[in-house]
């Protein structure tokens, strides 16, 4: 499976300890930066793993800012994403199941380390149920 990852300078760090956990476990890694903790817009990162989403390059995405915010706020302008910003391994589980959503997001800031990697986990390991929930999120696009 592979995954494109992205961050601005707060996620960087972060996400470079993903990488490593999910190259770890096999995991295809396509990295669309930040590169160094030098400040620049989380809206690049978030474009970036969207695109990548929607032109099927990877199969989910994971990006990272200091909260998570503006960088889900991004990536879920583009018709199709569905980016959940989760600070539980809960909410990693039921976006999955229930919003079939395609980008985890994750504050760097607000989340540990540890617990980042447990919700990076859940949310790859879980599946979409379908059935009614697939009738809501085509209701999502307008
Ligand atoms: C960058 O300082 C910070 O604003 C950004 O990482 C993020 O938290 C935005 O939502």
């Amino acid at each position: 499976m592979k995954i494109a990852l992205g961050a601005d300078h707060g996620g960087f760090a972060l996400k470079e300890i993903i990488k490593s956990h999910l190259e770890k476990k096999g995991f295809e890694i396509l990295d669309k930066g930040t590169y160094s903790t030098e400040s620049v817009d989380y809206p690049t990162y978030g474009k970036a793993v969207a695109k990548s989403i929607l032109e099927k390059e990877a199969d989910f995405g994971i990006l990272i800012c200091g909260t998570g915010i503006g960088i889900s706020i991004s990536a879920n302008r583009f018709k199709g994403i569905r980016a959940a910003l989760c600070s539980n391994t809960t909410m990693a589980k039921l976006t999955r199941e229930h919003n079939d959503a395609n980008i985890l997001a994750l504050g760097a800031r607000m989340t540990g380390d540890i617990l980042a990697l447990e919700i990076v986990d859940e949310f790859l390991r879980t599946k979409f149920e379908g059935g009614r929930h697939s009738t809501r999120i085509e209701a999502i696009e307008l």
